[in-house]
């Protein structure tokens, strides 16, 4: 039986206000927002200033409220928020990706505790339905890759980056239409979309990774001549959220990719989001939309408030097989490395050449490199290069193939 939801909102920006739009706009739910904390009360609302204060317990403390969504943009503060909300006893829904990828397993302890939902499909691709997908549709054992555009935002400068405008350029071309924010790390160094591949790594293999253990390299280090490279070869540069699992190993990381024209991403463009999952009956099947923007966002939030009209609650029935995934880090994987000059691209070694070009103002190689070599650099502060990863080039490099190259290393280092 449906129940009545009586929501607390926390947040009245970009999605929170849509939110209040959509669902106004919607005649099937059951739900109104009873009152919604914000952090600024002389801000001016769309609706009455009735509905606002910036006191928390007003939310917190009431017993009829039985909902909280939190929509607010200081993942510290929506810690709080959450865990107070959980412990009294309220469903939450939330859209905050770095607060649940910094706190997921504490989160669910607490939502079980209390015999409450916590939901947060809007955190990953927007208005892309891919949490609940993952968790409910697939919900076998057979995936074995998921892979996506997670951050619009990126996806809009790498967009005007192949059509061939510099990255500096795009990039305050992005802040200007408000996709990017005036400090854009999190998105353009790839931390925004790491913090939704651990969700879905979660809800995809039932793995939970440490957001620390998962390497994130971005874009900011995009050059010209690497823009350009890509469309002499017909190819485009697109950051992707990557994740297999191989047998018990479970791979992920954040890089930008060098995609041919066939890969799913080519023609996903601007501030678009597209996940690809790989399962071993269906083949690859692919979801795209808005990933971001305040209707498709809160179309997902209230997705979420829906659900919890028929007390749905995520299951993560595949966390069960957890205990025997690991998170690989023996692997090797194919790259193009463009560098500043010769000698600097020297100084990173490859496992493979494949191909290499010098040039007056910049060289580059393609090969193959082993994940450990990655993890010398700092990528996304590395100045002198560009690197992206080519397809559906992940290798697991078996432990007796590393220990016969660190024997190389040593015996080479004692003859140098
Ligand atoms: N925007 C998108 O397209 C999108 C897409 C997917 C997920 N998300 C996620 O959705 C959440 C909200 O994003 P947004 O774009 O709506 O942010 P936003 O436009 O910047 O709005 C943030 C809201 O949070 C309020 N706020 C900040 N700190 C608060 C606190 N301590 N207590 C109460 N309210 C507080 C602000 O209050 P004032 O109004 O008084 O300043 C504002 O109303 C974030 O977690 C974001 O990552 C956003």
């Amino acid at each position: 039986m449906k129940k009545q939801l009586t929501i607390g909102l926390f947040g009245f920006g970009c999605v929170g206000t849509g939110l209040y739009e959509v669902l106004n706009k919607t005649t099937l739910l059951q739900a109104s927002i009873k009152h919604i904390v914000i952090k600024d009360l002389s801000k001016k609302r769309i609706i009455d200033a009735s509905y606002f204060s910036t006191d928390a317990n007003r939310i917190l403390e009431d017993g009829e409220i039985n909902v909280v969504v939190e929509l607010i943009n200081d993942y510290e503060a929506a810690y709080e928020i959450v865990t107070r909300a959980l412990k009294a006893g309220k469903h939450v829904v939330s859209a905050n990706k770095k607060l649940i990828a910094y706190y997921l397993d504490e989160l669910l302890s607490l939502a079980k505790e209390n015999q409450v939902s916590f939901l947060y499909e809007a955190s990953v691709g927007g208005s892309i339905p891919i949490i609940r997908n993952l968790e409910e549709y697939y919900n076998n054992d057979s995936l074995s890759n998921i892979n996506g555009i997670v951050n619009g935002t990126t996806n809009y400068i790498l967009t005007k980056t192949s059509e061939g405008q510099s990255f500096d350029t795009a990039l305050k071309t992005a802040q200007e239409l408000g996709f990017a924010e005036l400090d854009p790390t999190s998105d353009v160094d790839g931390f925004d979309a790491k913090y939704k591949l651990v969700l879905l790594l979660k809800h995809a293999f039932g793995f939970t990774a440490r957001q620390d253990q998962v390497w994130n390299y971005g874009i900011r280090q995009l050059k010209d001549w690497d823009a350009t490279y890509a469309r002499e070869k017909s190819l485009k540069i697109k950051l992707l959220a990557f994740g297999t699992r191989i047998d018990n190993q479970i791979v992920g990381f954040v890089a930008p990719h060098l995609i041919p024209a066939n890969h799913f991403a080519f023609n996903v463009e601007n501030e678009f989001n597209a996940v690809v999952v790989e399962a071993l009956f269906s083949d690859k099947q692919l979801f795209l939309g808005k990933g971001a923007g305040s209707h498709p966002t809160a179309s997902a939030v209230l997705s979420d408030i829906s659900a919890l009209q028929f007390d749905y609650a995520y299951e993560y029935k595949k966390s069960a097989s957890e205990d025997t995934l690991n998170f690989e880090t023996g692997f090797s994987v194919k790259v193009y490395l463009s560098a500043t000059s010769q000698e600097k691209l020297d100084q990173i070694e490859f496992l493979e050449t494949h191909e290499t070009y010098a040039g007056q103002s910049h060289s580059y190689k393609i090969g193959v490199i082993s994940y450990e070599e990655i993890q010398k650099q700092n990528w996304n502060d590395a100045s002198d290069y560009f690197l992206a990863v080519i397809p559906d080039s992940v290798q697991l490099i078996k432990k007796s193939e590393l220990e016969q190259e660190n024997r190389t290393h040593l015996i080479e280092e004692k003859l140098s």
